[in-house]
């Protein structure tokens, strides 16, 4: 099983604060049968093209300082392929070279919507996004706009036909788990992840939510998640 969202890079965003916070995560991850996980730190867009090359270069500092501390520990850990986790913005969009920030060298991109009400010209930039430079989007964590956002925006996000993620937390959350009723059984809802972004905050919990996803969303949910997982990491192992 793949965590397809983590802030597991030490010393990076407002995930691990350290490399021994990140293998602590990581061992965790590990106990709940989790086998591969995508790092996503935080990118928002800031300077044009700039702030794409000192992200690669910062997340590429972070894993390896982190890598080299499992070697050297000789720790059998869940395997970490490199991601992002894209805040859609008018800057990113007008950004060059963007598909740098796909999951490893794949079309996949982990996108982040904004915190607000989502208005339809907003699909229409994801969606020209998407087709002009050929990004697959995953929709990061369905279940954190329902603050913000209506359902009629929901209807138009998940009309759409995206693969979406949830953070696993999302089932004890009773406002996401009755706008994203609907969707749970349309199959869209592809991915769970656990966004985790430390030991004590956001921590990389699966196990303790499974059961009640499964009560709340059925079998066929989790089959679903199953068979994503699988597909992705093979995809990713064969890059
Ligand atoms: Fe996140």
């Amino acid at each position: 099983m793949i965590d397809v969202h983590s802030h597991i890079l030490p010393e990076f965003d407002d995930g691990a604060k350290s490399v021994d916070e990140s293998i602590n995560m990581l061992k965790i991850l590990k106990d709940q049968g989790i086998t591969h996980v995508i790092a996503t730190p935080h990118f928002k867009m800031t300077d044009s093209k700039k702030s794409i090359d000192d992200f690669l270069i910062k997340r590429k500092k972070s894993y390896q300082k982190l890598i080299s501390e499992i070697e050297k520990q000789g720790l059998d850990l869940p395997k970490i392929f490199l991601g992002a986790e894209v805040l859609l913005t008018m800057d990113f969009v007008e950004a060059m070279d963007k598909n740098r920030l796909c999951i490893e060298n794949t079309d996949i991109m982990l996108i982040e919507l904004p915190y607000y009400e989502w208005q339809s010209w907003m699909f229409r930039m994801l969606g020209d996004l998407c087709k002009e430079n050929n990004i697959v989007p995953i929709i990061a964590h369905a279940d954190r706009y329902v603050d913000f956002v209506s359902n009629e925006m929901y209807e138009q996000l998940f009309s759409l036909g995206y693969k979406t993620q949830v953070n696993a937390e999302f089932v004890c959350d009773k406002l996401a788990v009755k706008k994203l009723k609907k969707w749970l059984k349309s199959g869209q809802i592809c991915y769970v992840g656990s966004d985790a972004h430390g030991i004590d905050f956001r921590p990389p919990t699966f196990d303790s939510y499974f059961n009640k996803i499964k009560k709340i969303a059925g079998d066929d949910f989790i089959k679903n998640i199953e068979i994503h997982s699988a597909e992705l990491i093979e995809k990713l192992e064969n890059k």
